[in-house]
C-alpha cells in the first residue's frame, strides 16, 4: 500500500464554509496528518446555510474525527452541537468541533491561534497590559475574549459601527472583573502613548478593494508597542508596513491561520502539532 493511500481504515477530517474553496486549511492539515503518518483525510464541504443541520449529522453518521467550521457557519453551527467550550461560548462563535463517539464538542481556537503566535513570533504577554482592537467582529470577539481570559489589563475597542464595539465592551467588562474594557475613537493620543498592542481585525488592508487602506495612523504610537494585523494577503499590509517604517515591532497575520489549525489538530488528535510543516504547507497553498 502506498504511503498516504485511502484504506478501509482510513478515517475523515473536513471544514465546512459556504464558500470553501479558498481554503488552505486542507493543504495545512493533510500535510499534518501524513507528517504524523495518520491514516485521515482533511476535505472540503461547500455548505449551503439550509443544509448545515444534514451536515452536522452527517459528521456524526460518518464518524468523522471532526470538522472546521468557517464562513457563514461560524455562530450558526453552535445550536447543533452537543456540547460547547466555554471560551467558544463567550466568543459566541466555533470554529473547530470534536466528534467524541456522536458527541460534538464545540471549541474557539481563533484566540488562542492569535495568542500563540504572537506570543512565538514577539514574545508579547497580555498579562496587565493594554491592548487597542480595531474592528468589532468575530475575529475582534476572539481575541478580546482570549486576551481578557490571559489577564490583559485594559482592552480599548475602536470600530466604524461604534454599537458593535459598546457591545464587545459589554461582554468584556461582564464576563472579566479584573479588565478594563472600552470603546474608542481611534485617535486618542494619550492612549496611543500608552498602549502595548494593535491589532486590525478590520478588513482594511485585505486583498482587493481594501488593499491600500489603513486601520488607524500610527503617529504618537508608544515606540514599545507590538502593531499586529490578522490580514495574512498581502502578507504585509499598508498598516504594517507603516508599522516597520517608523521601526515598531510587528506580527502578520498568517500565524494565527496556522495556530488555530494547529489547535484544532491537537483536539482532534491529542498529538502535537507538526507546525513548522502546517505553516510550509499554507505558504505553498496561498502561493
Ligand atoms: P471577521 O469575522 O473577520 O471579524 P466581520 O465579523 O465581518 O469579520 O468583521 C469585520 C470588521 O471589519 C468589522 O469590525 C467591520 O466594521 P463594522 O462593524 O462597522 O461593519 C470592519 N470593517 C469592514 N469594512 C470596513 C471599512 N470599510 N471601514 C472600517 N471598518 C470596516
Amino acid at each position: 500500500m502506498a504511503k498516504g493511500a485511502i484504506t478501509g481504515m482510513t478515517r475523515v477530517a473536513a471544514i465546512l464554509g459556504h464558500p470553501v474553496g479558498h481554503s488552505i486549511s486542507p493543504a495545512m492539515q493533510n500535510a499534518a496528518f501524513k507528517k504524523l503518518g495518520m491514516d485521515v483525510v482533511y476535505v472540503p464541504f461547500e455548505v449551503a446555510p439550509a443544509d448545515l443541520g444534514a451536515a452536522l449529522k452527517a459528521v456524526r453518521a460518518f464518524g468523522m474525527i471532526g470538522v472546521n467550521i468557517t464562513i457563514p457557519h461560524k455562530v450558526a453551527v453552535m445550536r447543533h452541537l452537543d456540547k460547547v467550550d466555554k471560551a467558544a461560548r463567550l466568543i459566541g462563535a466555533v470554529n473547530t468541533i470534536v466528534n467524541r463517539g456522536g458527541v460534538l464538542t464545540g471549541y474557539n481556537t481563533d484566540g488562542e491561534g492569535y495568542l500563540k503566535s504572537l506570543s512565538d513570533e514577539t514574545g508579547f504577554s497580555p498579562k496587565g497590559k493594554t491592548a487597542l482592537i480595531l474592528g468589532s467582529g468575530g475575529a475582534a470577539r476572539s481575541i478580546a475574549v482570549t486576551l481578557a481570559m490571559k489577564g490583559v489589563g485594559r482592552i480599548v475597542i475602536a470600530n466604524r459601527t461604534i454599537t458593535k464595539a459598546r457591545a464587545l465592551t459589554a461582554l468584556i467588562n461582564k464576563n472579566f472583573k479584573g479588565v478594563a474594557a472600552m470603546p474608542c475613537c481611534s485617535a486618542d493620543a494619550d492612549m496611543l502613548r500608552n498602549v502595548d498592542l494593535v491589532v486590525n481585525t478590520t478588513s482594511l488592508g485585505m486583498k482587493g478593494k481594501f488593499v491600500k487602506q489603513s486601520p488607524l495612523f500610527l503617529a504618537g504610537v508608544n515606540p514599545k508597542a507590538v502593531i499586529s494585523d490578522i490580514v495574512y494577503n498581502p502578507e504585509m499590509t499598508v498598516f504594517l508596513k507603516d508599522a516597520k517604517r517608523r521601526g515598531l515591532k510587528i506580527h502578520k497575520g498568517l500565524g494565527m491561520l496556522i495556530y488555530q489549525g494547529a489547535l484544532g489538530f491537537g483536539l482532534w488528535t491529542g498529538k502535537a502539532a507538526p507546525v513548522a510543516i502546517m505553516a510550509r504547507a499554507a505558504k505553498k497553498a496561498l502561493r
